[in-house]
This record gives structure tokens, sequence and C-alpha cells, in this order.
């Protein structure tokens, strides 16, 4: 019998919070992005909360640190944890919760990837998913060999190759390849592999993996990104998708746009799950919530916060922090011209400026209330209410939550959203499934080689 449709959830655990000023919060460990404990409080308030899965974002570079002009030396998210090795670490300390880590296909190897991957799925029985990204950080290009990013177009082509190899190499064993008959001796069935032998543009892997079939039959694949390629890649590969929406009409837009993509490739448009983010601030009452989100944006300093701008709309300082900003200051900034979600969300904060007649503090302050995600203040039933309208009319299938600071905004949210969620039947009150797979409700995985023996010498 089918379940009843509901919410999934992902955590998504970056740095110490998304809040730019988290790290200054009375009760969050300054230190914490370096400590693993600090993960693991996280991690076990996830599961507390039977959160799907907890997603480990990742720019492989020190961003911002090459721009002279930012304010640097207030920048908590300069270092932190490599995000598979934190995986991996997590791992064994949890029983239900899906572990997702970010990769870019164009600074790994396919062949490395795809047994990482593999591995984790293994130690943790079947809950780990890849992030999938093409990356568009040039502070990342400067990390491997180039001084800038490579232009879309060839980025996705490589991604694609990238995910054909790798998806191979996962399909290289057969679930009941290895007999490890002690009697006979013999340790694996050879009819029941196949070699990838792939040769293509950008990688040459002939396999098969040296990692047995992963409990998933593959990890999950995950991808984020707003333009047609993206939207391609994510209808023919992914099983969720990360969207980065600020408000119902643009998530309403994106959802429909990406399910119709699905159904034009015959498939079930359900097979994919698409997630926008929701950074929230919770209070029991609405003077609460005000309050708590008041206490983080005043930790903002005002250095930071025109650092925050310039990537955006270009260095502000110039103007009064708090008169209107005069109209058409906002040209500059737009680093990442390949990066629709971000010049969507600068679009969408020029509306703002306009309509609200934002100062400078203003701006920042908007900029850290959810960028380029759904912001929101309120009690658990204001941001449940938002979360069931979006969820109930084509704009999500679930959230990834963006806790402001951790671990404390998680605790609200486990101990007040979603109960609140529960109550309306709209999210699990215990894990339904073994695999991240069967919690997110996917078909289950087919083997791409379901009739192509292959001889090992080949
Ligand atoms: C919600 C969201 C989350 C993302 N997370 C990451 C990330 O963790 N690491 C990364 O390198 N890129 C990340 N990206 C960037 C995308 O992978 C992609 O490079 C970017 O969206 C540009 O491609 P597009 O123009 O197709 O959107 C993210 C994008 C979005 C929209």
């Amino acid at each position: 019998m089918s379940r009843k449709r509901q919410i999934k959830l992902a955590l998504s655990l970056g740095n110490l919070g998304y809040h730019p000023a988290c790290w200054r919060h009375p009760d969050v460990p300054a230190d914490g992005n370096m400590t693993f404990a600090h993960f693991v409080n996280s991690l076990r308030l996830a599961e507390r909360g039977k959160f799907d899965m907890i997603f480990l974002a990742d720019v492989a570079a020190t961003r911002d640190l090459d721009d002279p002009k930012l304010a640097r030396e207030r920048l908590h998210h300069i270092v932190k944890h490599e995000p598979l090795t934190l995986l991996a670490a997590l791992a064994p300390l949890t029983k239900d919760v899906g572990l997702v880590a970010t990769a870019s296909t164009t600074y790994n190897h396919p062949f490395d990837l795809a047994r990482k991957f593999a591995t984790i799925d293994h130690i943790s029985r079947g809950r780990a998913g890849w992030n999938m990204v093409t990356s568009f950080s040039a502070d990342e290009a400067r990390n491997f060999g180039s001084e800038a990013i490579a232009d879309s177009a060839k980025r996705y082509a490589r991604a694609r190759e990238f995910h054909d190899v790798v998806q191979s190499l996962w399909d290289s064993w057969d679930e009941d390849a290895f007999i490890r008959d002690k009697e006979s001796g013999i340790y694996l069935d050879l009819g029941k592999f196949r070699l990838p032998n792939h040769k293509g543009e950008h990688f040459s892997v002939r396999g098969p993996l040296d990692v047995a079939r992963c409990p998933q039959g593959r990890p999950l694949i995950v991808t984020a990104g707003d333009s047609d390629a993206s939207q391609d890649l994510a209808a023919d590969v992914a099983d969720v998708l990360y969207a980065g929406q600020p408000d119902y009409e643009s998530a309403h837009a994106y959802y429909k746009s990406v399910k119709r993509r699905l159904a034009a490739r015959g498939r079930d448009p359900d097979s994919l799950k698409i997630l926008p983010g929701i950074m929230a601030f919770v209070g029991r009452t609405q003077q609460e919530a005000e309050d708590v989100f008041g206490q983080m944006q005043a930790l903002i300093h005002p250095e930071m916060g025109l650092g925050m701008i310039l990537p955006l709309f270009g260095d502000l300082s110039h103007l009064p922090l708090d008169e209107p900003i005069p109209e058409g200051a906002l040209t500059g900034g737009t680093r990442y011209e390949d990066f629709q979600t971000h010049n969507r969300a600068a679009q969408h904060l020029i509306d703002r400026v306009q309509r609200e007649k934002l100062s400078v503090r203003g701006l920042y302050e908007a900029i850290a209330e959810g960028y380029w995600h759904m912001g929101m203040v309120g009690t658990p039933e204001a941001i449940a209410d938002r979360m069931e309208h979006w969820f109930l009319n084509e704009a999500a299938d679930g959230f990834i939550f963006l806790p402001p600071y951790t671990p404390g905004a998680i605790e609200r949210f486990v101990d007040l959203v979603i109960p609140e969620l529960q109550r309306r039947g709209l999210f699990r009150t215990e894990y339904e499934g073994r695999t991240l797979r069967e919690n997110l409700e996917l078909p289950p995985v087919q083997h791409r080689y379901a009739v192509r023996p292959m001889n090992v010498a080949s």
C-alpha cells in the first residue's frame, strides 16, 4: 500500500550555520566548524528530528580570501572539514539518517569518487548520497590549475560523462557476484561483473570498481542549479534536486519546469524530489522569533555587511549606512556570470531595495535573511503553514533546512516545527525504510547492464 505523500526533509550542515554572523552567537562554539564533536551534536538532532538526510555543501577553496575588499578576517567559513571524510566519520554514529556530501565533477576523477561514495554506502548500509556539482567559483579553479572556471557548456558536458562513468562503475558487480564459498574455495562468480571499459572525451576508465555493489544499488544523486542545462541534467540523472527559490511564485515555476522535463523523458515526476532551501528563525511567539532574528542581525559588523554585498552589487562603502540606497547604485558585482540562481537572487534583492527603500544596512540584513532561499521569521505554526502551502501547491516535495546557527537553531526546528508538521500528518513520526532511497520513496534502482555479460579479459 502506498504511503500518504509527506514532506521530505534534509538538514544542511554548512559550517556553523547559514547566518553570516552565526559564529558570534553566544551559544555557538566559535571553533565548531573544525570540531568533530560539534557535527556529532547536529547529527544527533537530525536523527531525533527524523530528517531524511544531512547534507554537506562544499566548495574546495577558501572562497573570498583573494578579494582584498572583503572583510575576510570576519568570515568563519574560511575553513571547514573536507565533506567526504567528515561523512565517513559520521556514518557509523548514525542509524537511519541519510548522508549526502558535495563533490565536483570539474575537479575530481570518476573512478575516485565512485569508490568513495560506494564505500560510504557500505559503511552506512545504504544511506549515502552524492551532491553532484559542476562548480562555479574562480577561487576553486585556482586550486586546480586554472585562473577561471570553464564555461557552463563545457562543465556540463564533462559532468554528464563523469556521471556516466560513475554509474557504470557502480554497476560493475551484480548483487550476488560474491559467493565466498569456503568449501570450494570460490570467492566470486566471474560471470557477474561488467567492465565499463569507458573511453570518452574526458575520461578513459577500464574498471571494474573495486567495491562490491552498494546496498542501495547505487548512492543517491543530488543536483542543484537553475539553468536549462542543470534542469535537464536533474531530469536525466537526479533523485533529489536542491533548489534555491526565495518565494512561492519562483519556486512554483521552477518545480513545474523541472517536473515537465521528467514527464518528457517518460520518468515518473515523483521519482525526483525537489527540495528548496528554507532558513527559518523560529520562536514560540512571533515576538520571540523576531528577538532571535534581531539578535543575529545585530551581530553583523557593517564591514562584514559590505563584504556580503560586494559579490552581488560591488563596493557600496562610499554610501551612508542608514540612508536609502540611491537608484542605479546596484550595478556592480555579480562575479558568477554563469550562475543564474545567484543572478536571480540579486534581482530579487534589487526589487526589495526599491520597494522597501532599503539602506546599505537594510540590504545586507536582507541578504542574511535567506539569501537565495526562503527566509522566515515566525512561529512553528506560521512556518508549517508556509511549508504546507509550497508542498501542496507544486512548489516543493520537501525542504532543505538551513539552520541560521548550530546547533541551537536545529534544536528549535526539531522541537517546535517538526512536531507541528507531524500533528498535521505532513511528516513522519518514525523512519519507514532501511535505506535513504526507501525513506525518500524513490523507485528501486535498475542495473544498467541487465543483459550484457562481459569477459574478464576484455
Ligand atoms: C541551492 C544550490 C546549492 C548549491 N550548492 C553548491 C555546492 O555546495 N557546491 C558547489 O560547488 N556548487 C553549488 N551550487 C552551484 C551549482 O552546482 C551550479 O554550479 C550553479 O548553480 C551554476 O549552474 P546553473 O547556472 O546551472 O545554476 C549550488 C546551487 C544551488 C542553486
